[in-house]
């Protein structure tokens, strides 16, 4: 296109300076001379060959432009997310659901999915992508490509109550071979407790509220309020990138929510000491075995 409209630049250029000149010579008094292929010259330059380069560049711009759209739509995976107030979760398609750390393969591009629950949440991630909203009764969707392996920082964007700044997730981008072997760990059913204290946490998880809200697969626990728990300790952080996830910020956590991060959901839980220790140690057990 640059080359073409050049030359026709300099054509035109030409062509104008040419008509200058002749018109200063008529000025002076030369005869008015008869071009013989006058009209037929406008007709065949300004006409024929101007309407063959518009259409020719539409067409070469149509094939571009559908060969561009098709590029930046492929996926090599594709993640669903959805915004809760104040937590992320991601749904991938051989069933593996997580919360607050998205995992990608490196490398590759990932066409995410977005909904929300309750308000309009934004999804960003300053270093891969724009902001894209998760609208309540509407799907949108964004593709990301992590150039280089690691962990990325997003942020909720879009203000949705007293939360919002708390409401931080991360996008860890993998080798695409260590991601394949993450995701195929994080669709498996939770381990079985590691001894009798995790065992006696398991019991008490799915007597007392916990179960209501949360999902462990491959027990009973199976709500869907708050997020998955089924690889909990596979995560650096609680609450949607609040805490750091130790036992002493669990066992606060388990006990007054509230007094971590106010507002949320999640109820205070009536439980002894002991009874609390159990549940922790049972929660921090909830990996991968063998480990990533
Ligand atoms: Cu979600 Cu702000």
């Amino acid at each position: 296109m640059l080359w073409v409209s050049a030359a026709v630049f300099a054509f035109v250029v030409v062509m104008g300076g040419w008509g200058l000149l002749r018109g200063r010579r008529r000025r002076e008094g030369d005869l008015q001379r008869i071009v013989p292929w006058g009209d037929r010259f406008i007709l065949i330059a300004g006409l024929g060959v101007t309407a063959a380069i518009l259409v020719g560049f539409f067409l070469l711009s149509v094939r571009s432009m559908a060969s561009l759209a098709r590029a930046g739509k492929t996926a090599s995976l594709e993640i669903s997310v959805t915004g809760h107030d104040w937590w992320w979760e991601a749904r991938y398609p051989n069933g593996a659901v997580t919360a607050n750390e998205i995992h990608i393969p490196a490398g590759q591009r990932v066409r995410i999915t977005l909904q929300s629950a309750d308000v309009i949440h934004s999804l960003w991630v300053p270093q891969l992508a724009p902001k894209i909203d998760l609208i309540p009764g509407r799907n949108n969707e964004m593709w990301v490509r992590a150039d280089k392996p690691g962990f990325y920082r997003g942020q909720c964007a879009e203000y949705c109550g007293l939360q919002h700044a708390h409401m931080i997730f991360f996008v860890v981008a993998d080798p695409p071979d260590v991601f394949r072997t993450w995701m195929t760990a994080m669709a498996a059913p939770a381990p079985a407790p590691v001894d009798a204290l995790a065992a006696r946490g398991r019991e008490i998880f799915l007597a007392q509220t916990c179960a209501g809200c949360h999902a462990i697969r491959g027990t009973a626990a199976s709500g869907t309020l708050g997020p998955d728990l089924t690889h909990l300790a596979t995560r650096g952080t609680f609450a949607a990138g609040t805490w750091p996830l130790t036992a002493s910020n669990l066992t606060e956590w388990i006990l007054d929510p509230q007094a971590m991060k106010p507002g949320v959901t999640m109820p205070p839980t009536a439980l002894s000491p002991e009874e609390v220790r159990a549940v922790v140690a049972y929660l921090l057990g909830l990996g991968f075995t063998p480990a990533l």
